[in-house]
């Protein structure tokens, strides 16, 4: 199995999708990008899960991110399927949905946990940065359908870190404070945090977040 490590270029791929052909990279450009693998066409919970990422869309989008599906099935089943999520969910299917049904891409991205199960793909969730670096991984089981405001929550840690030497803390929720990096000195954190901040120790630094 491909085994891919924060930190690594997110390998690219061109791959047939509900929405043409695509690039990875090309298709990313210079956003952020989330890649989602669910187990299998016309099953229960990956039916809610596009459902409810369609309706997440316009959120990932405000924090530049394009969003992506991706499983083994043929690009005929994604379409007949899409009728249904629609039918059922009370939303547009508006992101690609990746046709996998050579196992590629799932191979590339090791999507595949053969001693889960030996065809269908788990429940990945791939967030890549604009330099293309990955940034998240998460694996959930097929049973287990994932939460959006949680990987909303995570995107915006992602961007707190990148854009403003900020790290979050458990539980942390948009608006509350932040945790400093142990890489920024009390100086330049004076310069960049205006609002101040409490040294609890002096690696545990908390400001509001900006
Ligand atoms: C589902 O997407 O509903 C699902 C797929 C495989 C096993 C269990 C649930």
């Amino acid at each position: 199995m491909n085994t891919i490590r924060l930190g690594d270029i997110a390998p690219n791929f061109i791959a047939k999708t509900t929405e043409g052909k695509l690039d990875f990279h090309e298709w990313l450009g210079e956003s952020w990008g989330m890649l989602v693998s669910h187990p299998a066409d016309f099953t229960p919970v990956c039916t809610t899960e596009l459902g409810t990422m369609a309706n997440y869309k316009a959120e990932f989008e405000k924090r530049d991110v394009k969003v992506a599906a991706i499983s083994v099935d043929p690009l005929t089943s994604h379409f007949e399927w899409i009728k249904d999520i629609e039918q059922t969910q009370n939303a547009q299917v508006n992101f690609p949905l990746i046709a996998d049904d050579e196992r590629e891409v799932a191979t590339l991205y090791g999507m595949i946990h053969p001693n889960d199960d030996a065809t269908m793909t788990v429940r990945s969730v791939f967030i890549i940065a604009p330099d293309k670096k990955v940034k998240l991984i998460l694996t959930y089981p097929a049973s287990t359908g994932r939460n959006f405001e949680e990987l909303l929550r995570v995107m915006d840690s992602l961007q707190l870190t990148q854009y403003k030497s900020l790290a979050t803390p458990a539980n942390w929720k948009n608006g509350e404070d932040c945790v400093i990096l142990p890489s920024v000195s009390n100086e330049k954190a004076e310069e960049l945090f205006p609002k101040g901040f409490v040294e609890v120790k002096p690696y545990l630094r908390l400001t509001p977040q900006v």
